[in-house]
């Protein structure tokens, strides 16, 4: 199957299984449920799930095994997202396309859209049947994975007008993107069966250095992108002064480094003896995407 048809795949599977859920989360105020439906129903690349599933599907597990840790990290970015864009945040107006939460409906509600989507995404998972003895594990990768992202954005805002060593730039981006796709590929291998510690670590460092990839595109794409295509804003990094690989070694420097960690992060995948799966081309794509 290409990337293209898996990534389609992946991301109609999560939509149905999205839509499902929220249609019967029972949230009790249609408009905290309009906009959890507002933020999470409306694209985005899906690329968390499709981590999921193609970790699951590389250790041997089939597709609709992962759908629900895939809807739970998708529900935990969506978020992050909602968050990441309030005024006291980003101030951001404008994601995937259309106003920003807080925009469309209040600063509140978004505030409330967002915590909402992260307890059901925790909710779902506790109620998904997975083999004995998984569920635990898979709970506790997912509430670190969520305080790991929260502690990232939290040192991404201090970062803002200071500048900052490089590697604490690193270490903020592996927490505020690697943390989240550290877990969905960890999910995924364990909804497939593998509970082996060393294959486990090893994924949670593939995790690592693809969250730096992509956050590293994501800062490039920030100054040259396109907004249309983006669905968000460029430009909006250099105005708040954030620490960015762009803003510390120039434009060229970070897409050198983007290209080596994803290098490495395709050795670790040869390592791991899954050099035939998506994930090979998942990892390109993260810093070859334009969108
Ligand atoms: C944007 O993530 C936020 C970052 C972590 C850089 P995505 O680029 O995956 O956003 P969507 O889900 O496709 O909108
Ligand atoms: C978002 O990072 C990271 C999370 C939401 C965890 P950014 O603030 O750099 O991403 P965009 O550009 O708003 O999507
Ligand atoms: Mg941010
Ligand atoms: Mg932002």
């Amino acid at each position: 199957m290409s990337l293209d048809a898996f990534l389609e795949d992946c991301a109609h599977r999560c939509q149905r299984l999205l839509e499902q859920s929220l249609q019967s989360s029972s949230v009790q105020d249609n408009l905290l449920l309009d906009a959890m439906r507002y933020s999470c129903l409306n694209g985005g690349k899906r690329i968390r799930p499709a981590l999921t599933y193609a970790s699951c599907v590389a250790f041997g597990g089939s597709l609709s095994a992962a759908d629900m840790p895939a809807v739970a990290l998708e529900l935990i970015h969506a978020y992050s997202l909602i968050h990441d864009d309030l005024p006291c945040m980003d101030d951001d107006d404008l994601r995937r396309g259309q106003p920003t939460c807080h925009r469309q409906f209040s600063e509140p509600v978004a505030l409330l859209a967002g915590d909402s989507l992260q307890s059901l995404a925790f909710a779902l998972l506790a109620e998904t049947p997975v083999a004995d003895g998984h569920l635990r594990p898979m709970l506790a990768l997912l509430g670190r994975a969520a305080l790991d992202m929260a502690a990232g954005q939290s040192r991404d805002l201090q970062a803002e007008n200071t500048p900052i060593p490089l590697d604490e730039l690193e270490s903020i981006h592996r927490l505020k993107t690697g943390a989240l796709m550290q877990a969905s590929l960890c999910l995924g291998a364990l909804v497939a069966g593998c509970s082996d510690h060393s294959v486990l670590d090893q994924l949670k460092k593939l995790g690592g250095l693809l969250g730096l990839c992509f956050q590293i595109q994501d800062d490039i794409l920030n100054v040259i992108g396109d907004e249309h295509q983006l669905g968000k804003r460029t430009g909006s990094d250099a105005e708040l002064a954030k620490s960015t690989y762009p803003a510390l070694l120039g434009l060229d420097a970070a897409r050198i480094y983007g290209q080596r960690i994803r290098d490495e992060a395709l050795q670790l995948i040869n390592h791991l003896g899954l050099h035939n799966s998506i994930l090979c081309e998942l990892t390109h794509f993260l810093v070859a995407r334009d969108r």
